[in-house]
């Protein structure tokens, strides 16, 4: 599989970085082709530039139809050869374009145990809700708000005096781990997917574990 990503961002890039970590210690088998940022004071930007990825703002401003911003970073990801595309922290709803330019080729990273907490603010609904233990997931993505199938999920506990930022933390240094996991998972294919389950290549036995 084609293993040079495109990165979509529009903010700090702590999952950009992970990943670009996860790359130069040989943890992750993969290339940052591109960084595409909605956003020009996306601190990512920076980051990525600072081991020299190519970076670029794509300003959903400048389109008239989230159409034709889709297909903007499309033609973006096609011009660098990108085939696999990681949504991490990208601000934006993705539509038909990108979906269909990119089918099953697309993950998104969620700060909750999806099918809880979809949308915005996920941790700050798991204390809110009051739930003992939340995580993070990553999914394919599918034009159902953070409905695709499941590549990975990590649970993480919720502490008693938890605020919605300090399980944010929490769950951000799982989320860091789950990214390049899951990205990897993707690009050593052999996985399909069933109705909306991820089926991997391999399960693991207690023999190999
Ligand atoms: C992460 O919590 C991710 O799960 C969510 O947005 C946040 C992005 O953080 N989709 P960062 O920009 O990767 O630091």
């Amino acid at each position: 599989m084609n293993r040079r990503l495109g990165v979509l961002i529009s903010g700090r890039g702590s999952n950009l970085q992970a990943l670009i970590d996860a790359i130069a210690i040989g943890r992750l088998d993969a290339s940052i082709a591109i960084v595409i940022s909605n956003r020009e004071d996306a601190a990512g930007l920076d980051r990525a530039r600072a081991t020299e990825i190519e970076a670029i703002c794509l300003s959903h401003r400048a389109f008239a139809t989230r159409d034709a911003y889709d297909r903007a970073l499309v033609k973006e990801l096609r011009a660098r050869d990108v085939g696999l595309v990681c949504l991490a922290g990208f601000m934006r709803l993705v539509g038909a374009p990108l979906i269909e330019a990119f089918p099953n080729r697309i993950l998104n990273i969620h700060p909750s145990l999806l099918p809880a907490f979809p949308g915005l603010d996920a941790q700050k609904q798991a204390i809110d809700h009051g739930v003992k233990i939340s995580g993070v997931t990553v999914h394919l993505v599918t034009a159902e708000l953070d409905g695709g199938p499941i590549v990975v999920q990590r649970a993480v506990p919720v502490i008693p005096g938890d605020t919605a930022d300090s399980l944010a933390a929490r769950i951000l240094e799982e989320e860091h781990r789950a990214y390049p996991d899951a990205v990897q998972t993707i690009l050593d294919g052999g996985w399909r997917v069933e109705g909306r389950r991820f089926v991997p290549a391999r399960f693991p036995t207690s023999a190999s574990t």
